[in-house]
């Protein structure tokens, strides 16, 4: 097989950049290791910035995020028996971020390359880059007892954190800056109302609590908790009681419950790795970078990457101009450092980190206090939070 651009990984940004490109007449072949079923069971992000919206309206795939995504102006911040509300409307200069969920907008990309004949090969395995440094890249992958070959110009890495791209780049080339916190995540979505119109955000000495929602229906809830807990220490009893103690009364009072529908646990990462090219490969998405979900940055970091991608691939093919891709990883690690450091800064501010002293501690208090008593701080929170510009 011949394609232009052979792309690993059918997460949202392999699907958004073979559907961007694809509009463009630029030829992909999207290589996906896992069911198409599996890969819409993932529950992940929820929050998107109006970058990747635009972006999704680009790739001709916003009809039903505007439909029945939510628009929210701003989110709560409880703690010390506070609720204390971040207008990011106000401390943004008017803008907001849309609450749509990660296997909504990725089922949405999969329907747009049905409808375009794009090719995805699902269930691919053994999936490996070959002759990155040469003009004449390959990609092979296993179909059963068949190696299948794809002659590309481009590979692109957009196989998330543990896939095959980043490892296939040298280690004396490539460099890795990673943190790991002390804690996991867990997640439960449930089909009930959700407690609050806008996020909470709660900051509680037993633990960091997350009330966000997926619709007017469906809860997305998570909790801190230790890294050697597992989704089967957690009953849905236990989850509930654990989350109302971290909540403010009166909104705990006011939590409906119900059955879970999915629960896991995510441990919290940050990790960066450089440089996001190497010869004719790109790193893109969580191949190439990992945040703490605090700051709802993930996804809307990989936008960025297939944002500059798109543009640089289309001077190419279009222009004969490669100063894109030549640009590409200073340009997408100077936006993904900025979600680094706004990912770290709103998971130390929020977390109960085991091994804090009280110094520690009293700068943490000090954070939230400064925040809500400065309109510069809260606008460069919000200015964060929608998303930096691309
Ligand atoms: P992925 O979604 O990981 O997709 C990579 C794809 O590659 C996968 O489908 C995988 O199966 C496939 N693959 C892997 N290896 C191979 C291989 N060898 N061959 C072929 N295919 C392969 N981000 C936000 O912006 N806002 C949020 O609110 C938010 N909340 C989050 C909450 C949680 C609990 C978690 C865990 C994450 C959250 N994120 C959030 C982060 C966001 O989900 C990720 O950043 C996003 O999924 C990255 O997309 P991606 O396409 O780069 O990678
Ligand atoms: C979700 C929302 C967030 O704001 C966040 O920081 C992490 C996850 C969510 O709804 O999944």
């Amino acid at each position: 097989m011949k394609t232009q651009v052979c792309i690993i990984g059918g997460g949202p940004s392999g699907l958004m950049l073979s559907q961007l490109l694809h509009l463009k007449g630029i030829d992909t072949i999207v290589l996906e290791r896992q069911s198409r079923e599996y890969v819409l069971g993932r529950i992940r992000a929820g929050v998107l910035e109006h970058g990747f919206a635009a972006l999704m309206r680009e790739a001709q795939c916003g009809e039903r995020m505007d439909k029945e995504g939510e628009i929210h102006d701003g989110f709560i911040i409880a703690h010390d028996g506070k609720m204390d509300r971040v207008d990011l409307h106000k401390y943004s200069g008017g803008s907001s971020v849309v609450v749509y969920g990660q296997t909504e907008l990725t089922r949405d990309l999969y329907e747009a390359r049905d409808r375009m004949k794009g090719i995805v090969i699902h269930n691919a395995e053994d999936v490996q880059p070959h002759d990155l440094k040469s003009a004449n890249p390959y990609v092979t992958y296993r179909s059963g007892d068949e190696v299948v070959r794809i002659d590309c110009d481009f590979v692109i890495g957009a196989d998330g954190f543990h896939g095959v791209s980043r490892k296939s780049i040298p280690r004396d080339v490539l460099k890795e800056y990673e943190k790991v916190y002390p804690f996991g995540w867990l997640g439960v979505l449930s089909r009930t109302k959700p407690v609050s119109p806008e996020l909470i955000y709660a900051k509680h000495e037993r633990g960091f609590a997350l009330c966000s929602l997926r619709s007017q229906v469906l809860s997305r809830y998570y909790i801190q908790v230790p890294l050697t807990d597992t989704v089967e220490d957690w009953s849905d009893e236990a989850f509930w009681a654990e989350l109302k103690r971290r909540l403010p009364a009166e909104v705990a009072a006011q939590l409906i419950t119900g059955a879970s529908i999915e629960k896991s646990i995510a441990p919290l990462r940050s990790f960066v790795a450089e440089p996001m090219r190497y010869g004719n490969l790109f790193l893109a998405g969580d191949a190439a970078h990992i945040v703490p979900p605090t700051g709802a940055r993930g996804l809307n970091s990989a936008a960025s990457d297939i944002y500059y991608l798109y543009h640089a691939m289309v001077a190419h093919y279009k222009d004969g101009d490669s100063t894109g891709l030549d640009k590409y990883s200073e340009k997408a690690l100077a936006r993904v450092w900025k979600a680094q450091r706004f990912s770290w800064w709103m998971t130390t501010m929020l977390h109960t980190f085991p091994d804090s002293i009280a110094y520690d501690q009293k700068l943490q208090d000090t954070d939230l206090a400064y925040l809500f008593s400065s309109e510069k701080a809260l606008g460069s929170l919000a200015e964060n939070y929608v998303g930096l510009p691309f």
